[in-house]
């Protein structure tokens, strides 16, 4: 997590850096600072919380100078307040970090046993205490920065510039990604390329494990295995990110509305007419696919979700064995199946853990490929990538990411099926063909926006609540409890509907709200959904029943039908769809910070 930005060139540092830090907000929010040099002096600026409260420190105090740095933080070591927020000044050295120093309260015991003075919590203090102890000590910049990286452990993006360098910024990375970008003004350091993308015309990604100097127009490299001297540039292929609401009150709502589009773009990248193609992935056709034994399906939170929706897919339609895992879980594994393939899904391809289970992957011969949303990201720079079109996604809550992965996922499932002789080429046509009907059945699904802000308005005093669903609705339980938690803070569980006996029943009360999803469709699972149902209601939970399908009975309960559908998919999009819509505009009536939410970040880059 975090973000950060850094310039040096003909400009203001001040304006490059805000308007970066605006666009890493996503990356965290608990506060956040810039550092300039101005004709001899070292300039600090911090805010608490979000980068609009930093904008207004410096219309009033501006930070001047054309060299600089600057940091979005989400506190991992020390409370988020204005002694912790980045940049960490020492002495004339000062430094902003993404990532963890897993050694640094040992470093920091050590550097305290020199006499050495700390002011803050962070384990960032570390790297600047032992830059500054070097350039003390006579030692270069470049020396002084060498030698602290030496010393530490865990992953870092670092920037830093001192008074005795004033000229020049320096960059390291480990297992994090930093980018510097040429253009016009000079040279942008950051952590995504979205940040800089408008003050940049080409882009170099920085080595891991490399140091780089910025200096004038020159971007020399140290510690590169390769030997390169300097770093290489490449165009930028787009110009900006869309970071507009468009008439929309927040950013999720627009991200929920734009689902129909983005669906629609990530089916006509991957189908013609009643084939599905997948260029990327010509390492896999290589293989004999019949020696595969399981697919790992490896996310994080939302995208884990997904993961399990795409093991349900697989087990239906490919014809192989498909495990999901959480990444941080996946990278505990003793054991990994050497006739397996590993699936890594992520929207920002940049979750700390996900690249770690690909790093696992790679180092085990393992043929692996990646789902996510970020042409540039680090993920799809690592390894094959399928793209999901969904757009930038700037709200933290995911939503169009989600579906477009599970989409992506179904169409691996019957994709592999048909290589597999799992399923003929005329089932895969008709089932190609019902989903040309989904933007409209999406549409269809956001007309009932005004039920869902009905429904929405009878959870506000529930106790909490407890969402349930059997087979590719139980994902989607556990998804449509994550969304109301993250951004409506309600207290939420999702469980399969079937294990409600086996203990989690303790806990339905009078208080306790139920959403009960169900496919009506599927008759052996609506009547066990039913029976689940009057469980929960005799023990005085109040229970609503969102459906696709037809019910085929009457309900003494209250029911959201949602619109009819061509096929058991476009069920399972039509409910996530509406998950959604619920989450948000329980979050609305509560007033929370919907597209940033507390706690949170967007993009979690740190294990
Ligand atoms: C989604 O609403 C969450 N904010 C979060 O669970 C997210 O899906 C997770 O952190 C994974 O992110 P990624 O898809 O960018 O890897």
């Amino acid at each position: 997590m975090c973000g950060i930005v850094g310039y040096i060139g003909r400009g203001q540092a001040q304006e490059i850096l805000l308007e970066g830090l605006k666009r890493l907000a996503y990356r965290g929010y608990d506060s956040c600072g810039i550092a300039t040099y101005n004709s001899g002096e070292l300039v600090l600026r911090k805010a608490l919380g979000k980068v609009a409260n930093l904008e207004a420190l410096l219309n009033e105090q501006p930070a001047e100078g054309s060299v600089g740095i600057g940091h979005t933080r989400w506190a991992t070591h020390g409370r988020p307040s204005l002694v912790n927020a980045h940049p960490i000044r020492v002495g004339a050295c000062v430094v902003v970090h993404n990532g963890i120093i897993e050694n640094y309260a040992e470093l920091k015991d050590e550097l305290l046993a020199r006499g050495r003075v700390f002011e803050t919590d962070t384990d960032t203090e570390v790297i600047a205490q032992l830059i500054e102890e070097g350039v003390r000590s006579g030692k270069s910049p470049e020396e002084s920065l060498d030698e602290a990286l030496g010393r530490l452990r865990g992953s870092y993006a670092i920037l830093f510039f001192c008074l005795f360098k004033p000229e020049a910024l320096f960059l390291a990375r480990k297992d994090l990604p930093l980018v510097v970008g040429r253009g016009r003004l000079g040279l942008v350091a950051s952590s995504d390329t979205f940040a800089i993308a408008s003050f940049v015309e080409e882009v170099g990604y920085v080595p891991d494990g490399a140091v780089v100097v910025l200096q004038g127009e020159s971007t020399k490299v140290f510690r590169e295995k390769s030997g390169a001297e300097s770093l290489t540039f490449e165009r930028l292929l787009f110009r900006d990110m869309d970071m507009e609401k468009k008439g929309f009150k927040h950013f999720l709502l627009k991200e929920i509305f734009e689902q129909p589009l983005a669906l629609m773009r990530t089916l006509e990248a991957y189908v013609n007419e009643d084939l599905v193609a997948f260029d990327s992935l010509t390492h896999l056709e290589n293989k004999n696919l019949n020696d595969l034994d399981v697919v790992y399906l490896i996310g994080c939170g939302t995208a884990y979700h997904a993961a399990m929706l795409g093991k349900c897919f697989f087990r239906e339609f490919a014809g192989v064995e498909a495990v999901s895992e959480i990444s941080s879980e996946f990278r505990l594994r003793g054991y990994l199946n050497p006739k397996s393939c590993g699936v890594l899904i992520s929207q920002s391809g940049e979750t700390a853990d996900t690249l770690a289970a690909l790093k696992m992957l790679q180092k085990a011969g393992i043929p692996s490929f990646a789902i996510t949303n970020v042409a540039h990201s680090t993920l799809a720079r690592s390894t094959p990538a399928l793209l999901t079109m969904a757009g930038p996604e700037v709200s933290v809550a995911s939503t169009k990411a989600f579906t477009t992965q599970v989409l992506v996922l179904y169409l691996l499932a019957l994709w592999l099926g048909l290589r597999k002789g799992r399923i003929d080429p005329l089932t895969l046509g008709s089932k190609l063909s019902t989903l040309r009907g989904l933007a409209a059945s999406i549409d269809h699904t956001l007309n009932r926006w005004k039920e869902v802000q009905h429904l929405a308005g009878g959870l506000l005093d529930a106790k909490y609540l407890v969402y349930l669903g059997k087979g590719p609705f139980m994902p989607l339980a556990l998804e449509g409890a994550l969304k109301i938690k993250e951004i409506a803070y309600v207290h939420a569980e999702g469980y399969p509907a079937g294990e409600m006996k086996h203990g989690p029943i303790a806990l339905i009360e009078p208080g306790v709200r139920v959403i009960a999803l169900l496919d009506a469709n599927d008759g052996v699972h609506r009547d066990k959904m039913l029976a689940t149902i009057e469980e929960m209601r005799s023990r005085g939970a109040e229970v609503f029943l969102m459906h696709t399908g037809r019910l085929g009975k009457e309900c003494v309960f209250p029911t959201l039908a949602l619109p009819s559908v061509a096929c058991p998919f476009l069920a399972t999009i039509s409910v996530a769809v509406t998950l959604q819509l619920l989450a948000y505009a329980v979050a609305v009536l509560k007033g929370t910070d919907v597209d940033q939410p507390r706690n949170l970040a967007k993009s979690v880059t740190v294990e």
